[in-house]
């Protein structure tokens, strides 16, 4: 079966540097929060041209962290999309905030600027823009807005370590850059982790005290905080997969442009590029009106799409009829029918490619 992704093929591409990686930790006796944890912080703030970051357990607490540490809560509202994974809208929960969602671009998947204004009352305290699938939102007008609004910008990079936005990296231009490093990941653990990034010092020493207890000393909580810290053998393997993440990036960049250049002129539409960002292909998605039947059709032949996602958070039974919904969801409720993702992950070899664009074209 030609999978979306198989995170055990990052472990094998690079085991020896892995396995030392955690055996150091193991004989060190340290395994939360240590020096491989701060290391890689450092290291991980140096990718992104940002003077700070947090290593923290989940792409889902690095958005609730990173929006408590904004001072939001109860009360206040936060404007995001439908069209992203729960956690999203989770982690705005999770501070006692109301998530308030509008429309994608179609062309992009990514928050429609036009659709937030709207959406704006004097409770709107941030806007999280979603990087999905690994392309950048149109963080120009976002910026515009917020700046506009006296509201904050946070950026949901789960899918997008190493994506370009001109020259800067995604997680750099907002307030505060939020990651997950799930498995399956562009820079994927071996196990839960996340982090956030910020030029922001007073709001990194906020996170660094909400993820344990709020304690500025041992034992002594400063504010009330909870736990949730990165662990020493995340951390040593994440410092591994950093130097090769953009190599990484780069082969799902060459497998898109394979995938892109077969599928002109048949009835799939391929992934638009926003101009002078780079995307870094977390997911190739692509569209098709008989999206079903084609996923059929590749399940016969040994290739297992995926969809992402199948319905949007409003219409899902967790938050149907009591989620915050700015003006009609149109693009979104749309794609969740016609999106489909293709295998991709930097090890897939050039055989595999070639039988996912031989049974696609096939169809379509
Ligand atoms: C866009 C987006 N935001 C947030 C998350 C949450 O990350 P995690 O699974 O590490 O909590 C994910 C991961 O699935 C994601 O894709």
């Amino acid at each position: 079966m030609i999978l979306c992704a198989t995170p055990g093929e990052q472990y094998k591409a690079h085991q020896t540097e892995i396995d030392r990686a955690i055996q150091k930790v193991l004989q060190s006796g340290w395994y939360v929060l240590g020096e491989e944890v701060k290391q890689f912080e450092k290291e991980f703030a140096e990718y992104h041209g940002a003077s700070f970051s947090a290593g923290v357990g989940s792409g889902t607490e690095a958005l609730h962290l990173a929006i408590a540490a904004l001072g939001i809560g109860p009360g206040d509202e936060v404007i995001t999309v439908a069209h992203t994974a729960v956690a999203t809208v989770s982690a705005i929960e999770l501070t006692g905030a109301k998530a308030v969602l509008v429309d994608i671009e179609p062309d992009f998947f990514t928050i429609d600027p036009s659709k937030i204004q709207a959406a704006i009352t004097s409770r709107t305290k941030a806007i999280v823009a979603v990087h999905v699938y690994g392309q950048a939102a149109n963080l120009d007008e976002i910026f515009r807005i917020a700046k506009k609004n006296n509201i904050r910008v946070v950026e949901d990079c789960a899918q997008s370590v190493g994506t370009l936005y001109g020259n800067k990296k995604a997680g750099s231009l907002g307030d505060i850059g939020c990651f997950s490093f799930y498995p399956t990941k562009n820079l994927g653990a071996i196990g839960d982790g996340g982090a956030v990034v910020t030029h922001d010092e007073k709001l990194a020493k906020k996170v660094n005290l909400l993820r344990q207890y709020g304690w500025e000393e041992r034992y002594i909580s400063k504010i009330p905080g909870w736990n949730s810290r990165l662990d020493e053998l995340q951390a040593a393997v994440l410092r591994v997969k950093l130097r090769y993440l953009d190599a990484d990036n780069q082969k799902r960049i060459e497998i898109a442009k394979a995938y892109d250049e077969a599928f002109l002129g048949t009835s799939v539409s391929t992934p638009r590029v926003r101009v002078n960002t780079r995307h870094t292909y977390h997911l190739y998605v692509i569209q098709s009106e008989r999206r079903d039947a084609l996923m059929d059709h590749l399940k016969k032949q040994g290739i297992q799409p995926m969809i992402h996602y199948p319905m949007p958070v409003h219409l899902q039974p967790a938050y149907l009829g009591r989620i915050g919904v700015s003006g009609q969801l149109e693009v979104t409720e749309k794609a969740a029918n016609s999106i489909l993702s293709l295998p991709m992950y930097p090890e897939l070899d050039f055989e595999s490619v070639k039988k996912v664009i031989q049974s696609v074209r096939e169809f379509a």
